[in-house]
């Protein structure tokens, strides 16, 4: 969440988001334990969480919220500059902190604040994948600013509950303070927010402690101490659930009859019996991608166009065959790929068409200059299956009957025991197995779930019908959890 020049009164301009009062307050009297304690909000926007403490400083980089922030608290210290430039360079110490840290992706956190956030979570023995949000960054390097015993209160994105880097920052937070507690909220803290926010508060910093406390709540009232929780030791939920809370929003009973089943003889991952890859990336897709009245406008011969499914709405319980292939045909969608080898001559057809103007802004494309021969579009395989990467309620498995290649929007399945996968695939429909998407997968934001191939590898078949009443209560709490608005009811 990055929030620039945003308006006191909605709260929300242009993708900048304030935190709603009533958490503010709530953050904030439970970090505070006596008026003269020192207050550090290391990104305090217009200062929503410094208004409710005297003794506060805040540290901010946009200009604008700096500005803001001192005019409606002249006398808090608040400095407009980076916080991780500031914090590798300050004596200053804190007894508490409270905040919402920027939601800052990967792809835009860089430069020398990137470096100096780098630097101060190797200093405290963190080491996040350069696919870390800033947000986790910005924990550590505020509580390596905390007194002993001092508490931090913050907005985190729910991804804390699922993402890989997140296992590294809950490391890190145990082996830091007394108590970690997460509260996860099924109601959304920033309605117009795709993402969702849960909180965490952590306890005596100095401390450490080998479990994480975890609540569920509903809606988030205020209030003066975190709602009661449930304490889950750590190594048991990286080896059960490899470090993911989220699974934690079911009952005990149905986590323990999902592991049950995992562990009973016949149950099977989907990385036993099969490769999961995203397809090939064309670099430029309009122009790979052709109809068929383009294809024979252009005369590209036959062996030069193989049929391709663009996207996972193409998928259904059916598989992908010749027929399938005819309609998209019919319609004349552009579902054959231009696909050429990346050596020997070509017909003349072909080179006329790569040297159209839409050939020559092809080949410009990051994708395409950066490989051997720009027009050979590379990894173009024929999957046994397609899997969906980002589904709506059921996530979608089709055959392959055509020998139909795949883009990246979509999984490619090549099963390596065939034996072990009629088995198992046989239960796609399964309650467990649709709960197993849901806990394997990770919420995408707009009622959407995102399987990447690892975790689509992780998906869990069994033979035994035992659970089906549990699995598929469980599925729609994980589904009304990701906001699936109005979703058809999961099929048994
Ligand atoms: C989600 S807003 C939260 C603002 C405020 N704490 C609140 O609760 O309303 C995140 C803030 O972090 C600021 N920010 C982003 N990167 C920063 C950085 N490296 N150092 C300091 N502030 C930063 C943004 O400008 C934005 O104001």
């Amino acid at each position: 969440m990055n929030f620039v020049s945003p308006s006191a009164t909605t709260g929300k301009v242009a993708g900048q988001f304030f935190t709603p009062n009533h958490v503010a307050k709530s953050l904030v009297s439970w970090v505070v334990r006596d008026p003269l304690d020192q207050l550090l909000d290391p990104s305090c926007g217009e200062g929503a969480i410094l208004a409710h403490h005297s003794r506060s400083r805040g540290v901010e980089r946009d200009p604008y919220a700096a500005w803001v922030a001192r005019e409606r608290l002249p006398d808090t210290n608040i400095d407009n500059i980076d916080f991780f430039t500031w914090a590798a360079d300050t004596a200053e110490r804190f007894d508490c902190a409270a905040g919402n840290p920027p939601f800052i992706r990967y792809q835009n956190f860089k430069g020398l604040s990137k470096a100096a956030a780098t630097l101060i979570c190797q200093t405290n023995g963190v080491a996040f994948s350069g696919l870390s949000s800033a947000w986790a960054p910005f924990l550590v390097a505020t509580s390596a600013l905390l007194e002993k015993g001092g508490r931090m209160a913050f907005v985190v994105p729910a991804e804390i509950g699922h993402a890989t880097y997140a296992v590294a920052l809950l490391d890190y937070l145990l082996a830091s303070f007394s108590k970690v507690q997460v509260i996860a909220i099924r109601e959304k803290l920033f309605p117009r927010l795709s993402e969702d926010c849960w909180l965490l508060y952590c306890e005596d910093f100095g401390g450490k402690t080998e479990a994480v406390h975890f609540s569920k709540v509903d809606r988030f009232e205020e209030c003066k101490a975190p709602p009661s929780s449930e304490a889950h030791n750590w190594a048991d939920l990286k080896r059960d659930w490899s470090g993911r809370l989220r699974p934690l929003i079911l009952s005990s009973a149905a986590r323990d009859a999902y592991l049950t089943a995992g562990r009973l003889r016949g149950a099977l991952r989907f990385a036993d019996f099969a490769k999961i890859g995203i397809g090939y990336i064309s670099g430029a897709n309009d122009f790979f991608h052709l109809s068929p009245s383009q294809a024979a406008g252009l005369g590209i011969p036959e062996e030069f166009l193989v049929p391709t499914v663009r996207r996972g709405k193409h998928l259904g319980a059916l598989p992908i065959d010749d027929d399938t292939i005819a309609r998209w045909k019919a319609a004349d969608e552009a579902c054959l790929l231009l696909a050429i080898p990346p050596t020997g001559d070509l017909p003349p057809q072909v080179t006329a068409y790569l040297d159209t103007d839409e050939g020559l802004e092809a080949r410009r494309s990051y994708k395409c200059r950066t490989r051997g021969s720009w027009y050979s579009v590379p990894g173009v395989i024929r999957p046994d299956y397609f899997l969906q990467y980002m589904s709506g309620a059921d996530v979608k498995l089709a055959r392959n009957d055509c020998a139909a290649a795949c883009t990246n929007s979509v999984h490619g399945v090549q099963i390596t025991d065939m034996r072990k996968s009629t088995i198992a695939l046989s239960t796609w429909e399964a309650p467990l197995t649709k709960l197993s998407c849901e806990l394997e997968g990770h919420p995408l934001g707009g009622g959407m779930l995102k399987l990447e191939p690892r975790e689509a590898t992780r998906l869990l078949f069994s033979p035994d019908r035992e659970g089906d009443e549990l699995f598929f209560s469980a599925t729609e709490i994980m589904r009304t959890w990701r906001h699936l608005g109005g979703h058809a009811p999961i099929g048994r």
